[in-house]
Protein backbone atom coordinates (compact mmCIF):
# COMPACT_ATOMS: atom_id res chain seq x y z
CA UNK A 1 0.00 0.00 0.00
CA UNK A 2 1.20 3.11 -0.70
CA UNK A 3 1.14 6.18 1.59
CA UNK A 4 2.82 9.52 1.38
CA UNK A 5 3.66 12.94 3.75
CA UNK A 6 1.00 15.23 3.71
CA UNK A 7 3.03 17.97 2.51
CA UNK A 8 3.92 16.23 -0.59
CA UNK A 9 0.60 16.93 -2.08
CA UNK A 10 -0.87 19.53 -3.37
CA UNK A 11 -4.60 18.69 -1.70
CA UNK A 12 -6.66 19.14 1.33
CA UNK A 13 -4.52 19.60 4.56
CA UNK A 14 -5.71 18.78 7.91
CA UNK A 15 -7.77 21.98 8.41
CA UNK A 16 -9.60 22.71 5.04
CA UNK A 17 -10.88 19.73 5.76
CA UNK A 18 -12.05 20.28 8.82
CA UNK A 19 -13.73 23.11 7.66
CA UNK A 20 -15.58 21.24 5.25
CA UNK A 21 -16.53 18.70 7.58
CA UNK A 22 -18.34 21.16 9.60
CA UNK A 23 -20.47 22.16 7.05
CA UNK A 24 -21.58 18.67 6.10
CA UNK A 25 -21.96 18.13 9.81
CA UNK A 26 -24.60 20.77 9.74
CA UNK A 27 -26.47 19.36 6.59
CA UNK A 28 -26.53 15.90 7.99
CA UNK A 29 -27.40 15.97 11.50
CA UNK A 30 -30.98 15.40 13.19
CA UNK A 31 -31.13 17.25 16.14
CA UNK A 32 -34.05 15.23 18.68
CA UNK A 33 -36.41 18.61 18.12
CA UNK A 34 -36.64 17.78 14.26
CA UNK A 35 -37.20 14.19 14.98
CA UNK A 36 -39.59 14.51 16.67
CA UNK A 37 -41.59 16.33 14.60
CA UNK A 38 -40.49 13.81 11.72
CA UNK A 39 -42.28 11.00 14.13
CA UNK A 40 -45.84 12.93 14.61
CA UNK A 41 -45.79 13.96 10.55
CA UNK A 42 -44.95 10.32 10.13
CA UNK A 43 -47.43 9.08 12.36
CA UNK A 44 -50.41 10.68 10.43
CA UNK A 45 -49.35 9.31 7.38
CA UNK A 46 -49.76 5.63 9.00
CA UNK A 47 -53.18 6.81 9.94
CA UNK A 48 -54.30 7.66 6.55
CA UNK A 49 -52.69 4.65 4.89
CA UNK A 50 -54.67 2.75 7.28
CA UNK A 51 -58.38 4.93 6.68
CA UNK A 52 -58.22 5.50 2.85
CA UNK A 53 -56.84 3.37 0.27
CA UNK A 54 -54.07 3.91 -2.26
CA UNK A 55 -51.98 6.86 0.23
CA UNK A 56 -48.80 7.68 -0.37
CA UNK A 57 -47.62 5.39 2.83
CA UNK A 58 -49.75 2.42 1.63
CA UNK A 59 -50.51 0.20 4.83
CA UNK A 60 -50.75 -2.84 3.03
CA UNK A 61 -53.12 -5.22 4.24
CA UNK A 62 -51.16 -8.45 4.01
CA UNK A 63 -54.37 -11.16 4.87
CA UNK A 64 -51.72 -13.10 7.87
CA UNK A 65 -54.09 -12.88 10.43
CA UNK A 66 -52.80 -12.97 13.84
CA UNK A 67 -49.53 -14.13 15.04
CA UNK A 68 -47.86 -17.73 15.31
CA UNK A 69 -48.74 -20.08 18.02
CA UNK A 70 -44.93 -21.34 17.98
CA UNK A 71 -46.15 -24.39 17.50
CA UNK A 72 -46.11 -24.66 13.58
CA UNK A 73 -44.28 -27.42 12.28
CA UNK A 74 -43.04 -29.38 8.99
CA UNK A 75 -40.90 -28.81 5.72
CA UNK A 76 -41.63 -25.61 3.54
CA UNK A 77 -40.20 -24.21 0.55
CA UNK A 78 -39.54 -20.33 1.04
CA UNK A 79 -38.68 -18.59 -2.52
CA UNK A 80 -37.00 -15.14 -1.32
CA UNK A 81 -36.64 -12.41 -4.31
CA UNK A 82 -35.07 -9.72 -2.47
CA UNK A 83 -33.12 -6.41 -3.79
CA UNK A 84 -30.03 -8.25 -4.36
CA UNK A 85 -30.23 -12.05 -4.23
CA UNK A 86 -32.83 -14.55 -5.07
CA UNK A 87 -32.66 -17.24 -2.54
CA UNK A 88 -34.58 -20.94 -1.94
CA UNK A 89 -34.92 -22.07 1.61
CA UNK A 90 -35.95 -25.36 3.07
CA UNK A 91 -37.24 -24.65 6.00
CA UNK A 92 -38.22 -27.39 8.57
CA UNK A 93 -40.26 -25.57 11.79
CA UNK A 94 -39.90 -28.26 14.68
CA UNK A 95 -42.18 -26.64 17.35
CA UNK A 96 -41.64 -24.37 19.92
CA UNK A 97 -39.97 -21.64 18.14
CA UNK A 98 -37.04 -23.80 17.11
CA UNK A 99 -36.24 -24.23 12.79
CA UNK A 100 -33.18 -25.68 10.91
CA UNK A 101 -32.57 -24.29 7.29
CA UNK A 102 -30.97 -25.10 4.05
CA UNK A 103 -30.76 -22.50 1.39
CA UNK A 104 -28.91 -21.57 -2.01
CA UNK A 105 -28.73 -17.69 -3.06
CA UNK A 106 -28.03 -16.28 -6.58
CA UNK A 107 -27.02 -13.19 -7.03
CA UNK A 108 -29.40 -11.16 -9.79
CA UNK A 109 -27.75 -9.20 -12.19
CA UNK A 110 -28.69 -5.68 -13.20
CA UNK A 111 -29.85 -6.58 -16.33
CA UNK A 112 -32.28 -9.41 -14.89
CA UNK A 113 -33.51 -6.51 -12.79
CA UNK A 114 -34.40 -4.40 -15.89
CA UNK A 115 -35.62 -7.38 -18.29
CA UNK A 116 -38.90 -9.11 -19.44
CA UNK A 117 -41.54 -9.69 -16.32
CA UNK A 118 -42.09 -13.71 -17.62
CA UNK A 119 -38.09 -13.95 -17.32
CA UNK A 120 -37.86 -13.27 -14.20
CA UNK A 121 -40.24 -15.28 -13.27
CA UNK A 122 -39.31 -17.88 -15.01
CA UNK A 123 -35.71 -17.73 -14.07
CA UNK A 124 -37.28 -17.62 -10.07
CA UNK A 125 -38.67 -21.01 -11.23
CA UNK A 126 -35.85 -22.67 -13.18
CA UNK A 127 -33.60 -21.88 -9.66
CA UNK A 128 -36.45 -23.39 -8.00
CA UNK A 129 -36.17 -27.00 -10.13
CA UNK A 130 -32.40 -26.54 -9.50
CA UNK A 131 -32.77 -26.61 -5.89
CA UNK A 132 -35.96 -29.19 -5.06
CA UNK A 133 -34.06 -31.71 -7.69
CA UNK A 134 -30.59 -31.15 -5.68
CA UNK A 135 -32.39 -31.18 -2.55
CA UNK A 136 -35.44 -33.77 -3.17
CA UNK A 137 -33.45 -37.04 -4.98
CA UNK A 138 -31.85 -39.60 -3.69
CA UNK A 139 -28.09 -40.76 -4.58
CA UNK A 140 -29.35 -42.80 -7.65
CA UNK A 141 -31.24 -40.04 -8.48
CA UNK A 142 -34.89 -41.19 -7.93
CA UNK A 143 -37.33 -38.46 -6.41
CA UNK A 144 -37.94 -38.47 -3.01
CA UNK A 145 -41.10 -37.39 -3.32
CA UNK A 146 -44.45 -39.38 -3.56
CA UNK A 147 -46.29 -39.30 -6.72
CA UNK A 148 -48.19 -36.30 -6.90
CA UNK A 149 -47.14 -34.77 -3.91
CA UNK A 150 -46.90 -30.81 -3.83
CA UNK A 151 -44.58 -28.98 -2.09
CA UNK A 152 -45.92 -25.91 0.07
CA UNK A 153 -43.92 -23.21 -0.73
CA UNK A 154 -44.53 -19.00 0.15
CA UNK A 155 -43.29 -16.40 -1.62
CA UNK A 156 -41.32 -13.46 -0.31
CA UNK A 157 -41.82 -10.89 -2.61
CA UNK A 158 -40.09 -7.93 -1.41
CA UNK A 159 -41.98 -4.78 -3.22
CA UNK A 160 -45.34 -3.37 -2.64
CA UNK A 161 -48.32 -5.02 -3.61
CA UNK A 162 -51.70 -4.54 -3.19
CA UNK A 163 -53.36 -7.73 -1.68
CA UNK A 164 -57.28 -9.32 -1.38
CA UNK A 165 -55.55 -12.43 -0.67
CA UNK A 166 -52.64 -14.32 1.05
CA UNK A 167 -51.67 -15.62 -2.13
CA UNK A 168 -52.27 -13.12 -4.57
CA UNK A 169 -50.90 -9.42 -4.83
CA UNK A 170 -51.12 -6.64 -7.70
CA UNK A 171 -47.24 -4.99 -7.66
CA UNK A 172 -47.95 -1.18 -6.86
CA UNK A 173 -44.64 -0.05 -8.17
CA UNK A 174 -41.08 -1.64 -8.23
CA UNK A 175 -38.87 -0.08 -5.63
CA UNK A 176 -34.62 -0.24 -4.93
CA UNK A 177 -34.17 0.16 -8.90
CA UNK A 178 -35.70 -2.46 -10.22
CA UNK A 179 -37.65 -1.53 -13.49
CA UNK A 180 -38.75 -5.11 -15.16
CA UNK A 181 -41.11 -4.54 -17.39
CA UNK A 182 -44.96 -5.36 -18.13
CA UNK A 183 -44.95 -6.22 -14.07
CA UNK A 184 -46.24 -2.96 -12.72
CA UNK A 185 -49.81 -3.25 -11.95
CA UNK A 186 -50.21 -7.21 -12.49
CA UNK A 187 -50.34 -10.16 -10.29
CA UNK A 188 -46.82 -11.33 -10.08
CA UNK A 189 -48.48 -14.02 -7.50
CA UNK A 190 -49.67 -15.53 -10.64
CA UNK A 191 -47.18 -14.46 -13.10
CA UNK A 192 -45.25 -16.66 -10.45
CA UNK A 193 -47.45 -19.91 -10.75
CA UNK A 194 -47.37 -19.71 -14.72
CA UNK A 195 -43.47 -19.62 -14.46
CA UNK A 196 -44.13 -22.83 -11.96
CA UNK A 197 -46.68 -24.37 -14.22
CA UNK A 198 -44.27 -23.87 -17.11
CA UNK A 199 -41.13 -25.56 -15.71
CA UNK A 200 -44.09 -28.25 -14.11
CA UNK A 201 -42.61 -27.97 -10.56
CA UNK A 202 -43.81 -29.99 -7.88
CA UNK A 203 -45.11 -26.98 -5.61
CA UNK A 204 -48.23 -25.52 -4.26
CA UNK A 205 -47.85 -21.76 -3.99
CA UNK A 206 -49.90 -21.24 -0.99
CA UNK A 207 -48.59 -17.22 0.78
CA UNK A 208 -47.00 -14.34 -1.24
CA UNK A 209 -45.51 -12.36 1.66
CA UNK A 210 -43.47 -9.16 1.84
CA UNK A 211 -39.62 -9.61 4.16
CA UNK A 212 -41.03 -7.26 6.65
CA UNK A 213 -43.93 -9.76 7.67
CA UNK A 214 -41.84 -12.62 7.26
CA UNK A 215 -39.40 -11.28 9.63
CA UNK A 216 -42.59 -9.95 12.17
CA UNK A 217 -43.87 -13.32 11.95
CA UNK A 218 -40.72 -15.18 12.00
CA UNK A 219 -39.39 -12.69 15.05
CA UNK A 220 -42.65 -13.34 17.01
CA UNK A 221 -42.09 -17.14 16.29
CA UNK A 222 -38.67 -16.95 18.04
CA UNK A 223 -39.51 -14.29 21.07
CA UNK A 224 -43.00 -13.60 21.53
CA UNK A 225 -42.89 -10.11 22.97
CA UNK A 226 -42.04 -8.81 19.55
CA UNK A 227 -44.20 -6.49 18.30
CA UNK A 228 -42.46 -4.70 14.75
CA UNK A 229 -40.00 -5.90 11.89
CA UNK A 230 -37.69 -3.68 10.04
CA UNK A 231 -35.58 -4.44 7.02
CA UNK A 232 -32.55 -2.27 7.03
CA UNK A 233 -31.18 -3.77 3.63
CA UNK A 234 -30.72 -2.62 -0.07
CA UNK A 235 -34.22 -0.84 1.19
CA UNK A 236 -36.19 0.50 4.29
CA UNK A 237 -39.58 -0.93 5.44
CA UNK A 238 -41.29 -1.90 8.57
CA UNK A 239 -44.67 -4.31 9.69
CA UNK A 240 -46.48 -4.40 12.89
CA UNK A 241 -49.55 -6.40 14.08
CA UNK A 242 -52.89 -4.19 13.45
CA UNK A 243 -56.49 -4.62 15.05
CA UNK A 244 -58.69 -5.33 12.06
CA UNK A 245 -61.07 -2.39 13.64
CA UNK A 246 -58.70 -0.13 13.00
CA UNK A 247 -57.92 -0.69 9.48
CA UNK A 248 -61.54 1.32 8.00
CA UNK A 249 -60.42 1.09 4.67
CA UNK A 250 -61.30 -2.75 4.51
CA UNK A 251 -64.33 -2.35 6.96
CA UNK A 252 -66.38 -3.44 4.04
CA UNK A 253 -64.59 -7.38 3.65
CA UNK A 254 -66.53 -8.24 6.65
CA UNK A 255 -63.63 -9.58 8.20
CA UNK A 256 -64.28 -10.46 12.23
CA UNK A 257 -63.45 -6.82 14.09
CA UNK A 258 -61.97 -9.60 16.73
CA UNK A 259 -59.05 -10.90 14.36
CA UNK A 260 -55.71 -9.00 13.65
CA UNK A 261 -53.82 -8.74 10.77
CA UNK A 262 -50.31 -7.72 9.94
CA UNK A 263 -49.89 -4.84 7.87
CA UNK A 264 -47.20 -4.19 5.91
CA UNK A 265 -46.49 -0.20 6.09
CA UNK A 266 -44.07 0.41 2.93
CA UNK A 267 -42.55 2.93 4.95
CA UNK A 268 -39.92 3.77 2.57
CA UNK A 269 -42.75 6.01 0.72
CA UNK A 270 -43.16 8.02 3.53
CA UNK A 271 -42.76 11.75 2.16
CA UNK A 272 -42.66 11.07 -1.41
CA UNK A 273 -43.66 13.25 -3.80
CA UNK A 274 -44.50 16.70 -1.82
CA UNK A 275 -41.06 16.46 0.61
CA UNK A 276 -42.73 18.31 2.92
CA UNK A 277 -40.95 16.24 6.17
CA UNK A 278 -37.50 15.09 5.80
CA UNK A 279 -34.80 17.05 5.93
CA UNK A 280 -33.22 16.61 1.97
CA UNK A 281 -30.05 17.95 1.04
CA UNK A 282 -28.85 18.52 -2.14
CA UNK A 283 -27.17 15.31 -2.99
CA UNK A 284 -30.43 13.78 -1.64
CA UNK A 285 -32.22 15.77 -4.16
CA UNK A 286 -29.65 14.59 -6.76
CA UNK A 287 -30.12 10.61 -5.80
CA UNK A 288 -33.56 10.86 -6.39
CA UNK A 289 -33.45 12.87 -9.51
CA UNK A 290 -31.25 10.66 -11.23
CA UNK A 291 -32.97 7.61 -10.15
CA UNK A 292 -34.78 5.32 -12.30
CA UNK A 293 -38.29 6.51 -10.25
CA UNK A 294 -37.62 9.90 -9.18
CA UNK A 295 -39.96 11.50 -6.51
CA UNK A 296 -40.87 7.77 -5.14
CA UNK A 297 -39.39 6.16 -1.78
CA UNK A 298 -38.20 9.74 -0.37
CA UNK A 299 -37.67 7.93 3.65
CA UNK A 300 -35.78 4.48 1.82
CA UNK A 301 -33.38 7.45 -0.25
CA UNK A 302 -32.33 8.58 2.56
CA UNK A 303 -31.59 5.50 4.64
CA UNK A 304 -31.11 2.38 2.70
CA UNK A 305 -28.25 0.21 1.86
CA UNK A 306 -28.62 0.66 -1.75
CA UNK A 307 -28.14 4.76 -1.71
CA UNK A 308 -25.91 5.52 0.75
CA UNK A 309 -22.94 4.86 -0.89
CA UNK A 310 -24.10 7.27 -3.70
CA UNK A 311 -24.52 9.83 -1.21
CA UNK A 312 -21.31 10.00 0.15
CA UNK A 313 -19.91 9.89 -3.36
CA UNK A 314 -21.94 12.83 -4.08
CA UNK A 315 -20.00 14.52 -1.83
CA UNK A 316 -16.80 13.31 -2.96
CA UNK A 317 -17.74 14.88 -6.25
CA UNK A 318 -18.70 18.18 -5.09
CA UNK A 319 -15.37 18.28 -3.35
CA UNK A 320 -13.47 17.12 -6.37
CA UNK A 321 -15.13 19.58 -8.64
CA UNK A 322 -14.48 22.67 -6.08
CA UNK A 323 -10.69 22.01 -6.69
CA UNK A 324 -10.78 20.52 -2.63
CA UNK A 325 -9.61 16.81 -3.23
CA UNK A 326 -7.49 14.76 -5.37
CA UNK A 327 -5.92 18.14 -7.53
CA UNK A 328 -3.98 16.54 -10.18
CA UNK A 329 -5.13 13.01 -9.63
CA UNK A 330 -7.13 11.31 -12.56
CA UNK A 331 -10.41 11.03 -10.51
CA UNK A 332 -12.51 9.67 -13.50
CA UNK A 333 -13.26 6.08 -11.72
CA UNK A 334 -14.78 7.90 -8.99
CA UNK A 335 -17.19 9.74 -11.69
CA UNK A 336 -19.75 6.84 -12.11
CA UNK A 337 -22.62 7.03 -10.13
CA UNK A 338 -23.12 4.01 -7.44
CA UNK A 339 -19.39 2.68 -7.72
CA UNK A 340 -18.84 4.06 -3.92
CA UNK A 341 -20.26 0.75 -2.08
CA UNK A 342 -22.20 1.36 1.13
CA UNK A 343 -20.12 -1.43 2.28
CA UNK A 344 -17.53 0.58 1.95
CA UNK A 345 -18.57 2.88 4.54
CA UNK A 346 -19.05 0.10 6.72
CA UNK A 347 -15.47 -0.86 6.17
CA UNK A 348 -14.27 3.10 6.45
CA UNK A 349 -15.78 3.15 10.06
CA UNK A 350 -14.58 0.38 10.99
CA UNK A 351 -10.60 1.12 10.20
CA UNK A 352 -8.85 -0.16 13.07
CA UNK A 353 -5.56 1.50 12.08
CA UNK A 354 -4.29 4.85 12.74
CA UNK A 355 -3.45 5.22 9.60
CA UNK A 356 -6.80 3.75 8.36
CA UNK A 357 -5.09 1.68 6.51
CA UNK A 358 -8.43 -0.02 4.97
CA UNK A 359 -9.28 3.69 3.48
CA UNK A 360 -6.01 3.86 1.79
CA UNK A 361 -7.12 0.32 0.29
CA UNK A 362 -10.55 1.30 -0.83
CA UNK A 363 -9.34 4.72 -2.33
CA UNK A 364 -5.91 3.04 -4.06
CA UNK A 365 -7.50 -0.22 -5.17
CA UNK A 366 -11.09 1.04 -6.60
CA UNK A 367 -10.37 4.67 -7.67
CA UNK A 368 -6.68 4.68 -8.18
CA UNK A 369 -6.55 7.84 -6.33
CA UNK A 370 -4.17 8.64 -3.24
CA UNK A 371 -5.11 9.92 -0.12
CA UNK A 372 -3.84 12.26 2.69
CA UNK A 373 -4.59 10.89 6.30
CA UNK A 374 -6.55 14.54 6.85
CA UNK A 375 -8.75 13.15 3.48
CA UNK A 376 -8.93 9.76 5.03
CA UNK A 377 -10.22 10.79 8.44
CA UNK A 378 -12.58 13.66 6.68
CA UNK A 379 -13.96 10.45 4.47
CA UNK A 380 -14.76 8.29 8.01
CA UNK A 381 -16.50 11.13 9.39
CA UNK A 382 -18.63 11.66 6.19
CA UNK A 383 -19.35 8.13 5.85
CA UNK A 384 -20.52 8.35 10.00
CA UNK A 385 -22.77 11.36 9.76
CA UNK A 386 -24.62 9.67 6.61
CA UNK A 387 -24.72 6.13 8.65
CA UNK A 388 -25.58 7.74 11.96
CA UNK A 389 -28.47 9.91 9.97
CA UNK A 390 -29.96 6.89 8.93
CA UNK A 391 -30.03 5.29 11.89
CA UNK A 392 -31.46 8.33 13.37
CA UNK A 393 -34.17 8.54 11.01
CA UNK A 394 -35.06 4.75 11.04
CA UNK A 395 -35.64 5.42 14.56
CA UNK A 396 -38.42 7.63 13.56
CA UNK A 397 -40.39 5.40 11.72
CA UNK A 398 -40.09 2.80 14.47
CA UNK A 399 -40.97 5.58 17.36
CA UNK A 400 -43.75 6.84 15.19
CA UNK A 401 -45.42 2.81 14.80
CA UNK A 402 -44.62 2.56 18.89
CA UNK A 403 -46.14 5.49 19.61
CA UNK A 404 -49.30 5.15 17.38
CA UNK A 405 -49.60 1.81 18.85
CA UNK A 406 -49.00 2.98 22.06
CA UNK A 407 -46.11 0.34 23.22
CA UNK A 408 -43.83 2.78 24.76
CA UNK A 409 -44.61 2.15 28.31
CA UNK A 410 -44.74 -1.78 28.09
CA UNK A 411 -42.17 -1.91 25.67
CA UNK A 412 -41.39 -4.14 22.80
CA UNK A 413 -38.89 -5.96 20.50
CA UNK A 414 -38.22 -5.00 16.84
CA UNK A 415 -36.99 -7.64 14.93
CA UNK A 416 -34.53 -5.90 12.53
CA UNK A 417 -33.06 -7.97 9.47
CA UNK A 418 -30.86 -7.07 6.91
CA UNK A 419 -27.14 -5.82 5.30
CA UNK A 420 -26.88 -2.00 7.00
CA UNK A 421 -28.23 -3.86 10.30
CA UNK A 422 -25.83 -6.55 10.32
CA UNK A 423 -23.41 -5.31 8.87
CA UNK A 424 -23.24 -1.74 9.25
CA UNK A 425 -20.72 -0.89 12.82
CA UNK A 426 -22.62 0.60 15.35
CA UNK A 427 -25.88 0.97 13.05
CA UNK A 428 -28.11 -0.79 15.67
CA UNK A 429 -26.61 1.70 18.73
CA UNK A 430 -27.32 4.54 16.47
CA UNK A 431 -30.97 3.29 16.19
CA UNK A 432 -31.21 2.88 19.75
CA UNK A 433 -29.42 6.23 20.63
CA UNK A 434 -31.89 7.54 18.22
CA UNK A 435 -34.84 6.22 20.34
CA UNK A 436 -33.53 8.04 23.33
CA UNK A 437 -33.92 11.01 21.50
CA UNK A 438 -36.72 10.54 20.90
CA UNK A 439 -38.74 8.95 23.94
CA UNK A 440 -36.10 9.99 26.27
CA UNK A 441 -35.35 6.90 29.12
CA UNK A 442 -38.10 5.11 27.83
CA UNK A 443 -37.09 4.48 24.73
CA UNK A 444 -34.91 1.85 26.34
CA UNK A 445 -37.93 0.10 26.50
CA UNK A 446 -37.67 -0.55 23.15
CA UNK A 447 -34.72 -2.85 21.43
CA UNK A 448 -34.03 -3.56 18.40
CA UNK A 449 -33.12 -7.61 17.74
CA UNK A 450 -31.76 -9.79 14.55
CA UNK A 451 -34.10 -11.82 12.60
CA UNK A 452 -32.55 -14.62 12.19
CA UNK A 453 -33.57 -14.94 8.11
CA UNK A 454 -37.10 -13.70 8.59
CA UNK A 455 -37.92 -13.28 4.91
CA UNK A 456 -37.01 -17.23 4.70
CA UNK A 457 -38.34 -18.54 8.06
CA UNK A 458 -41.36 -16.44 8.34
CA UNK A 459 -42.76 -17.62 4.75
CA UNK A 460 -42.32 -21.06 5.92
CA UNK A 461 -44.17 -20.01 8.96
CA UNK A 462 -47.43 -17.95 7.55
CA UNK A 463 -47.12 -20.77 4.65
CA UNK A 464 -47.80 -23.39 8.36
CA UNK A 465 -50.25 -20.71 9.31
CA UNK A 466 -52.12 -20.66 6.05
CA UNK A 467 -52.69 -24.18 5.80
CA UNK A 468 -53.86 -24.34 9.25
CA UNK A 469 -56.39 -21.83 8.15
CA UNK A 470 -57.47 -23.60 4.91
CA UNK A 471 -58.13 -26.43 6.44
CA UNK A 472 -60.15 -25.07 8.97
CA UNK A 473 -62.00 -23.76 5.99
CA UNK A 474 -61.52 -20.12 7.05
CA UNK A 475 -59.61 -18.50 3.78
C1 LIG B 1 -38.42 -1.77 -0.34
C2 LIG B 1 -39.67 -2.52 -0.77
C3 LIG B 1 -40.32 -3.20 0.42
C4 LIG B 1 -39.30 -4.05 1.17
C5 LIG B 1 -38.06 -3.22 1.52
C6 LIG B 1 -36.99 -4.03 2.20
O1 LIG B 1 -38.81 -0.73 0.49
O2 LIG B 1 -40.60 -1.64 -1.38
O3 LIG B 1 -41.40 -4.01 0.01
O4 LIG B 1 -39.87 -4.56 2.33
O5 LIG B 1 -37.54 -2.63 0.35
O6 LIG B 1 -36.55 -5.09 1.41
Amino acid sequence: TRTHEEEDLPHATKKTMADHLRKYESLFTLTPQRMRMIVEAFKDSLELGLQKPKQVVPMIPTFVFGWPTGQESGDFLALDLGGTNLRVCLVTLQGEGKFEMTQTKYRLTEEQKQDEGTKLFDFCAECLKTFIDTNFTDEDGNSLLKPGELLPLGFTFSYPCYQTRIDHGELIRWTKGFGVKNTEGRDVAEMFRQSIEKYELPVQMTALINDTTGTLIASHYVNPKTKIAVIFGTGCNAAYMEDVKNIEKINDLGISEKDQMAINCEWGAFDSFEHEHLPRTKYDTIVDETSNKPGEQAFEKLISGRYLGEILRLVICELIDEGVLFLGQETYKLETPYVFETAFLSLMESDPTDELLMIIGIFTHFFAVETTLAERQFFRALAMLIGRRAARLSACGIAAIVGKMGYLDEGCLVGADGSLYNKYPGFADRVHEGLIDVFGEKGNNIKTVHAEDGSGVGSAIIAAMTKVRRDAGLY
